[in-house]
């Protein structure tokens, strides 16, 4: 299958990423997890995410699936939706590095419907050679943007 060309500047996220990560939020306790990525070509101009993470003792924890494109060769657009209630649709400029790229992306929509209240996000994908950073921050609870998860995932 070729890649659409779209889509050349995030072509080395294609495949899957495993790792570690740990979270905090000053309303709740700080936990680790173990994550799993992959972002995967359909033969279309985006790539289908699907994130899954597990506490250290194996139970499931947050899980989320989405589509991310790259809009005029030059941002990532990110639509996600969450089994917890949230959709979120963010994006962010993409900015070459030597060995891969970094890119903050921040929501423009996020729906929060009856799940705990959500009002933006911000995202930091980093990706150097086989390393992908991952950064989450929210206004969440009445809180503003305070940093949630960190993880460091490598190519599986
Ligand atoms: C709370 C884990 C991603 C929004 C929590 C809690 C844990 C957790 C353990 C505390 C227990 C709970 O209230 O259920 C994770 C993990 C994630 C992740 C492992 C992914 C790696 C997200 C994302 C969002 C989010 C993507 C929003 C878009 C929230 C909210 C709370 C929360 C709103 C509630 C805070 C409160 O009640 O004060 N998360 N989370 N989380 N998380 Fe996450």
């Amino acid at each position: 299958m070729t890649l659409h060309p779209g889509l050349a500047a995030v072509a080395s996220l294609i495949g899957t990423w495993r790792g570690e990560g740990s979270g905090q939020y000053p309303t709740i306790d700080s936990f680790q997890y173990t994550e799993e990525v992959t972002f995967t070509d359909v033969g279309k101009p985006f790539l289908h995410y699907i994130q899954r993470t597990w506490s250290p003792a194996g139970a499931p924890m947050h899980t989320e699936t989405g589509y991310l494109r790259v809009v005029g060769g030059t941002s990532m657009e990110f639509v996600l939706a969450q089994p917890t209630g949230q959709t979120e649709l963010a994006e962010g400029p993409l900015i070459a590095t030597v060995d891969g790229f970094t890119c903050t992306l921040e929501s423009r929509l996020v729906n929060s419907a009856s799940a705990k209240q959500v009002d933006a996000t911000e995202r930091r994908l980093d990706l150097a050679a086989d390393v992908l950073t991952t950064h989450f921050a929210m206004a969440a609870v009445g809180l503003p943007m305070t940093h949630h998860l960190t993880s460091r995932l490598l190519r599986s």
